[in-house]
C-alpha cells in the first residue's frame, strides 16, 4: 500500500491521451477512473443501464460510455470534443484531457496537449502505428511535451504477444528520434480487461517494467509555469470610478508582490505594484494561475492587450515572426491572405507571409508548399499589423501561442507556436514623405480614390474601366488605371491562376495602388478578383471612403456567350484549368458600393451611374475632387443600385 498522503505528495499531473480513433483511448481513461475508485456507485448503475442500450460489450460494462457523454457522439461512435477527467490516487492528483482521434479533430488534440505534461499515445496492438499516432507524436512535440507513455493496447486481441509489442516499440523509437521528447517508456496493457492498467498483468509475465499507473504516478511534471518569469496579460482595465485604476487578467507565469518593479510591455515604461487585489481580499503576493487586478503606484498607460512583465526578463516585441502554425480550417490557409490572430489577450490583423515548408507527419521530413490544408503543421513566417508581445514558445506555453481566426466566420482556423522574432522588421523604419498624400491631392485638385471593379472574366470591367477613365481625363481628373491582364505582363508575370497566385495577385495590386492613392491619383482597377477577404483588404489599405467596390455583375452565361478573348470554350473544352466561374470559385460581393447590371444598359449608362454615384456621395458627405483627403470620414454605405 502507498503511504498516507501529504499535500505535497499529491503533486498534480496534467496528461492527455491520444492516438487514432478506436485505439481504446475513452475505454483506457474509463478504467483508470473505475480502478481509482473515482466511480461512485449511482454512476455505476447508470452506467449499466446505458451499456445494454449503447455499449458495443454486450453484457459488460462499456468504459468508453464514461467518457463520451455527449449523446450526440454515443449515436456517432466517436468523441469529438475534449473531456478533462479529474482523479487521484493516494500518491498523486491527475487531471486528463481526453481528445479525439478522428483526422479532423487535430485543433482539439492541439488544446489538449497546449496545458499537458505528459501524453499517453494509445497504438492498437493489431493495427500498430498509424498516421494519427505519428501526427499526434508530432504535434505532442511541438507543444512542448517532452515525456511520453507509448501504450500498446489491445494485447488480448494479438495473443500478449511479446514480438508483437517490441515490434512496434522500435517502430515507434525510430520514428520518435527526430522528436524533442526525452523520455518514451512503452507498456504493453488491454484497458477493456485491465491488464497493467492499474495492476500487473498475470498474461504478459514477460513484461517487468510498471503498470500505466504506477509511471503515471512517478511521471515528472512539466515545466513549472511558477518558476518561469512573471508575465500577466490584461484582459481588462478595471476602473469603477476616478479613485481607482487596476489591471485584470490571470498571472500566466512567475510570481508578483506587493513592492514589485514591473515593466509594461510593448510600451516598456515600468512602475511599482501598490496592491495586489482579488475578489476576497488583497494579496501580498499572486502566482501563475491566480486571477487578480493590479493597482499600480502610478498612472501610467495601460490597454487591455499589453501584458506586464518582469523588467529583468521582459518579453520580446515584434511584428514579423517565424512560428510553426498547425492548420484547422476546412478552407487552406493563404500566404497573403488577411487573418486574426489572438496572441494572449492582444487581437491584430495578421498575414502569412511565407511558408518555410510543411512536415510530413509520416516522415517528418521537410517539404515545400505554397499553402497549408487542414491538419497541415508548417513552418512559417507571419507578419502583424502592429507588434505584439510574446516569449518564443520553448520558453513560455501561454505567452508563447497564439490562434489564428477567419475574419469572416470568426471560426478558428489555425493554432501556432512562435519560435523567434525575425529582426528585419525592427531594422526597417517607414520613412515619412516628404510631399504626403493631402499635398499631392491639394496640389491635383482631387480626391484620391480607388475604384475598384470586380467581377467574372468576360464581365466587361475592363470595358467600363476604360470608358470611365476616359470620361474623368476629359473632366480634367488625373487617373491611373491597372488591368489585370497588364499587370500579369509585368510585375505579375510570375503568378499564375491558383488560389494562392489570386491572393498575391491582389495583395501586389492592392499595394500599388494605394501608392498611387499617396501620389493623389484616382486609380481605376480591374481584377476578376474573386476572394472577399482580399477585396476587403484592400478596403483597409486605404481610409474609409477612398475604395470604392464596384461589382459588374454580369451572370456567367452571358459571360460564357460573349467570350471575347475564347477562354471559355478552351476552359469548358478542359484545355484551359482554374478558370474562374468554371473550376475556380467568384465570392459575389455582399454589400457592394455600386452593382452594374450590363445586360440591362449600355456602357456608356453604366459609366454615367458611377460618375452620379461619386456626385451624390460628395453632396451628401461634402467631400469633392478638390477637397484634401478627409482621412478618417465614414464610408457611406449606399444601397445597391
Ligand atoms: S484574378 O483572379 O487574379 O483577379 P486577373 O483579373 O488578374 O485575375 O486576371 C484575369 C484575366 O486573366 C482574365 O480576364 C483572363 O483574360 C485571363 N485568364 C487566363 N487564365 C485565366 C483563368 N484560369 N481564370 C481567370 N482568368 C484567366
Amino acid at each position: 500500500m502507498a503511504p498516507s498522503s501529504s499535500r505535497q505528495d499529491r503533486s498534480l499531473l496534467r496528461f492527455l491521451t491520444c492516438g487514432s480513433v478506436d485505439d481504446g483511448k475513452s475505454t483506457l481513461i474509463g478504467r483508470l477512473l473505475h480502478e481509482t475508485a473515482a466511480i461512485f456507485d449511482d454512476q455505476m448503475s447508470a452506467l449499466r443501464r446505458d451499456s445494454r442500450v449503447h455499449g458495443t460489450v454486450g453484457e459488460e460494462i462499456d468504459l468508453a460510455l464514461l467518457m463520451d457523454g455527449l449523446e450526440a457522439e454515443r449515436q456517432q461512435g466517436i468523441t469529438i470534443d475534449v473531456a478533462y477527467r479529474f482523479f487521484a490516487t493516494p500518491r498523486r492528483s491527475f487531471i486528463v484531457a481526453d481528445t479525439p482521434g478522428h483526422e479532423q479533430y487535430t485543433r482539439n488534440m492541439a488544446t489538449g496537449a497546449s496545458t499537458a505534461d505528459l501524453a499517453v499515445l494509445l497504438v492498437d496492438a493489431r493495427k500498430g502505428l498509424l498516421v494519427q499516432t505519428r501526427r499526434h507524436s508530432y504535434i505532442c512535440s511541438l507543444l512542448g511535451i517532452r515525456n511520453v507513455i507509448l501504450a500498446v493496447n489491445k494485447m488480448d486481441l494479438v495473443d500478449f504477444d511479446q514480438d508483437r509489442f517490441t515490434a512496434i516499440v522500435d517502430d515507434y523509437t525510430r520514428f520518435a528520434e527526430a522528436l524533442s521528447f526525452t523520455t518514451i517508456s512503452a507498456i504493453p496493457l488491454s484497458a477493456r480487461h485491465g491488464d497493467n492498467v492499474a495492476s500487473r498483468s498475470l498474461n504478459m509475465a514477460w513484461y517487468s517494467g510498471p503498470t500505466l499507473l504506477a509511471s503515471l504516478e512517478d511521471a515528472a511534471a512539466g515545466v513549472d509555469a511558477a518558476t518561469a518569469p512573471f508575465r500577466l496579460p490584461v484582459q481588462w482595465v478595471n476602473r469603477p470610478d476616478t479613485d481607482f485604476r487596476g489591471f485584470s487578467g490571470t498571472v500566466a507565469s512567475g510570481r508578483l508582490a506587493v513592492g514589485d518593479t514591473v515593466a509594461i510591455a510593448p510600451s516598456g515604461t515600468t512602475a511599482t505594484v501598490a496592491r495586489i487585489v482579488t475578489a476576497d481580499a488583497d494579496l501580498s503576493d499572486a502566482a501563475a494561475g491566480d486571477a487578480v487586478t493590479v493597482v499600480l503606484d502610478r498612472e501610467i498607460d495601460i490597454a487591455r492587450g499589453d501584458m506586464l512583465v518582469s523588467p529583468g526578463a521582459p518579453a520580446q516585441t515584434a511584428d514579423q515572426f517565424a512560428a510553426h502554425v498547425v492548420w484547422m480550417g476546412e478552407n487552406p490557409m493563404l500566404p497573403g491572405r488577411s487573418y486574426l490572430m489572438r496572441a494572449g489577450m492582444q487581437w491584430v490583423p495578421v498575414s502569412i507571409t511565407a511558408i518555410k515548408h510543411r512536415v510530413d507527419v509520416n516522415t517528418l521530413s521537410r517539404l515545400a508548399a505554397t499553402q497549408l490544408e487542414l491538419n497541415d503543421v508548417g513552418m512559417c513566417n507571419l507578419a502583424s499589423a502592429r507588434p505584439i508581445a510574446f516569449d518564443p514558445y520553448a520558453e513560455n506555453r501561454t505567452t508563447g501561442s497564439f490562434i489564428i481566426v477567419d475574419r469572416f466566420s470568426f471560426a478558428t482556423v489555425g493554432a501556432g507556436m512562435i519560435d523567434f522574432p525575425l529582426r528585419r522588421a525592427t531594422n526597417i523604419r517607414r520613412e515619412a514623405l516628404a510631399v504626403d498624400k493631402a499635398a499631392h491631392a491639394a496640389a491635383l485638385g482631387q480626391k484620391p480614390l480607388i475604384l475598384w471593379l470586380t467581377g467574372l472574366s468576360g464581365s466587361g470591367k475592363s470595358t467600363i474601366a476604360k470608358a470611365l477613365e476616359r470620361r474623368l481625363y476629359s473632366a480634367g481628373q488625373h487617373t491611373y488605371m491597372l488591368d489585370g491582364d497588364n499587370l500579369r505582363h509585368g510585375l505579375n508575370r510570375d503568378l499564375g491562376f491558383t488560389e494562392q497566385d489570386r491572393v498575391e495577385n491582389i495583395r501586389r495590386v492592392g499595394e500599388v495602388a494605394r501608392l498611387f492613392v499617396d501620389a493623389g491619383l484616382i486609380v481605376i482597377c480591374s481584377f476578376i478578383s474573386p476572394f472577399k477577404a482580399e477585396r476587403n483588404m484592400i478596403r483597409e489599405l486605404v481610409d474609409n471612403d477612398e475604395f470604392i467596390e464596384i461589382f459588374v455583375d454580369t451572370p456567367l452565361d452571358v459571360c460564357i456567350a460573349r467570350d471575347p478573348k475564347g477562354l471559355y470554350a478552351k476552359a469548358l473544352a478542359g484545355q484551359l484549368v482554374n478558370f474562374t466561374g468554371i473550376d475556380s470559385p467568384y465570392e459575389k460581393p455582399d454589400r457592394p458600393d455600386i452593382r452594374l447590371d450590363t445586360t440591362a444598359a449600355s456602357v456608356d449608362e453604366l459609366v454615367e451611374r458611377i460618375l452620379d454615384w461619386l456626385a451624390d456621395r460628395q453632396r451628401t458627405t461634402g467631400a469633392h475632387a478638390g477637397d484634401a483627403p478627409p482621412g478618417s470620414s465614414e464610408r457611406t454605405d449606399q444601397p445597391d443600385t
